[in-house]
């Protein structure tokens, strides 16, 4: 079968590979399953894996096959799979638990306390970027035929559930939260996913992007489902607590690091602070208030808190909101999905796309690798 490989840490080796058809068989205690993958989202994970910037091969590999953002269809099943059957649709999570930690012990890998984490098609396990894969029916999301056109952007949306569900349970030290204004930095696919998702828990969502606003497709769609979309070229994130008051909850998903600092001064008091951008570079800043940001967070009660990665409960949060963006907002969720590439030969126009996305318009780029 056709895959889509990377060497891991070599600059642009994104490349076409043959491969054997994995097996059920080699899945254990009876609970394999076969999936026809039929489409794959790419993101700037896998442009920064095809840098050479991270990425890791599975042991006795020098390539790992890409791809995490999943969706597919069940060919076989092994014969202790009772909860999944041929021709369903499924996503597969992306995180094992594999590692020595508490965490990856109790089912909780997400959570993992080790350094070396093993995830498809990042990390030590090859992806999704391939006709065809094998995994435990454990780690398998079943999904709707109803929303099976936009699925695949359940594996981006299970991460903001993640953030979502970490700021309600660090909440409840409130015993009464009521949010109701939220900022989103950042309008890319993981932006306008969050704004979705607070929309439809009933917040005021105002979202910031660097393009400016007229004719810019992302910003259409904040104001499509309510939210405002402002340039930060004409409102910087610090000013525009004085047009919206300050957030209930701020969601940072820019992928660039310095804006946290204008974040955290632009929280109400009780508010929370989710940041979300993997950051590999090197990038640092000075010039932050640190005396005034400080005495924020003391006097405010403020919190801030990281999130990566999502366990089988957050994917899951994230099919009802698909079905329940589908049912508020119909057609929304396909307005993002600009750019669907047929087959998995193409893979150069996809990291062209990835790699130009303003050029391109583009919103999501994903892989059509078979029909349904
Ligand atoms: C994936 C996560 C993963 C993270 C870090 C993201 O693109 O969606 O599942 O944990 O990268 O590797």
């Amino acid at each position: 079968m056709k895959a889509i490989a990377v060497t891991p840490k070599e600059k642009n080796s994104v490349r076409l590979v043959e491969m054997d058809k994995p097996k059920v068989g080699a899945i254990k205690d009876g609970r394999g399953v076969l999936v026809e993958v039929l489409r794959v989202g790419a993101c700037g994970t896998d442009r920064e894996i095809n840098n050479g910037e991270y990425g890791v091969a599975p042991k006795g590999f020098d390539f790992l096959v890409l791809g995490h953002e999943n969706f597919g269809r069940v060919v076989e099943t092994g014969e202790n799979v009772k909860e999944l059957q041929t021709g369903d649709f499924v996503v597969a999570t992306v995180r094992r638990p594999r590692g020595h930690s508490i965490y990856d012990k109790i089912g909780e890998q997400d959570f993992t306390t080790d350094d070396k984490y093993f995830e498809r098609g990042i990390s030590r396990i090859h992806g999704y970027m391939a006709e065809f894969y094998a995994e435990s029916a454990d780690f398998l999301i079943k999904i709707p035929p109803a929303i099976k056109e936009i699925a695949v952007l359940l594996e981006p949306l299970s991460i903001i559930e993640k953030g979502l569900k970490q700021a309600s349970d660090i909440q409840e030290r409130l015993k009464i939260w009521h949010p109701k204004t939220a900022a989103v930095l950042g309008t890319g696919n993981v932006g306008l996913l969050t704004m979705m998702a607070l929309r439809l828990r009933g917040y005021e969502v105002h979202g910031f992007g660097k393009q400016a606003r007229a004719g810019y497709l992302n910003a259409e769609l904040c104001e499509a489902i309510g939210a405002t979309y402002d340039s930060t070229d004409d409102l910087s994130i610090a000013d525009s607590t004085k047009k919206y008051g300050e957030y209930d909850l701020v969601f940072e998903c820019t992928g660039y690091s310095p804006i946290i600092f204008d974040a955290m001064q632009a929280l109400n008091e009780n508010g929370i602070l989710i940041l979300a951008s993997v950051t590999g570079g090197e990038r640092k800043t000075d010039q932050v208030p640190s005396d005034k940001i400080n005495q924020m967070f003391v006097l405010g009660n403020r919190a801030m808190v990281g999130t990566v990665n999502a366990n089988r409960e957050h994917f899951e949060l994230g099919v009802k909101d698909l079905a329940l963006c589908e049912a508020m907002y119909a057609g929304w969720l396909s307005r993002m999905m600009t750019h669907g590439v047929k087959g998995l030969e193409n893979y150069e126009k996809i990291f062209d796309i990835l790699n130009n996305s303003a050029k391109y318009n583009a919103i999501k780029a994903y892989f059509e690798v078979n029909k349904f």
